[in-house]
């Protein structure tokens, strides 16, 4: 499974692609706001970071303005992903740029057959919010399940990646239902390998090292 960070925080991703088990980011129009800075500078940066996919999300909601934006980003750097909302024009704009070379990532997904379509207008990526699901009392990893199967029974090639994820669980979930992707953000990427007993377990090992002088000598 491939891991990307949900940030557009430059400190955030320069620490995670640093401890080389970073895939690529997502960004989104909320996270651009976070910065304070201007979204095209804070992309070109990331992009000098990170060499995976950078999904750069359009701010148009028509076919013309997404196509046009959706150009404008995908000049920043061969490795940006333009990502475009789940709807008629934005699965449009999908089509349009998928047959001019560029990667896009279709996001919003809450529904199998929303993916469905994401998949046959070639969408690279497809990004079912789970954590959204899950806040309406639905099953946000179920709908992962879901999207795998239809995928599966069919043989479309869009990559399913999980997106809106709360908890390490999540990612477990996820990497169970198939999920090519995780976009996790910072808060739960640094807990991926937390365990009690690996804590406990360490501590007793250099305990009993330290009790009986076991030592590591020469080169
Ligand atoms: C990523 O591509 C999505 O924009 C992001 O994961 C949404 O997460 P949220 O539901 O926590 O805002």
């Amino acid at each position: 499974m491939k891991l990307f960070i949900d940030s557009a925080d430059i400190d955030e991703i320069r620490e995670y692609a640093g401890s080389g088990f970073l895939d690529g980011v997502t960004t989104n129009p909320s996270l651009a706001a976070k910065t304070g800075r201007d979204y095209v500078e804070v992309l070109k940066e990331i992009t000098g970071i990170v060499k995976g996919s950078v999904s750069a999300e359009v701010l148009a909601t028509d076919h013309d303005g997404m196509m046009a934006q959706g150009r404008r980003v995908a000049k920043i750097a061969s490795n940006i992903t333009v990502k475009v909302p789940l709807t008629w024009d934005g699965l449009k704009a999908c089509r349009g740029l998928r047959a001019e070379g560029i990667a896009v990532n279709v996001t919003l997904c809450f529904s199998p057959v929303q993916a469905m379509m994401a998949a046959k207008a070639g969408a690279t990526y497809i990004s079912p919010f789970i954590g959204r699901v899950d806040d309406c009392g639905e099953d946000g990893v179920g709908l992962i399940r879901d999207i795998r199967t239809v995928y599966d029974n069919y043989g479309f090639t869009t990559e399913i990646l999980a997106a809106s994820i709360r908890s390490v669980s999540h990612v477990r979930e996820s990497a169970l239902a198939g999920a090519d992707v995780a976009t996790i953000p910072a808060s739960i990427f640094k807990l991926l390998l937390n365990h009690p007993l690996t804590d406990k377990g360490l501590a007793a090992f250099l305990a009993d090292a330290k009790k009986a002088g076991v030592e590591i000598r020469g080169t």
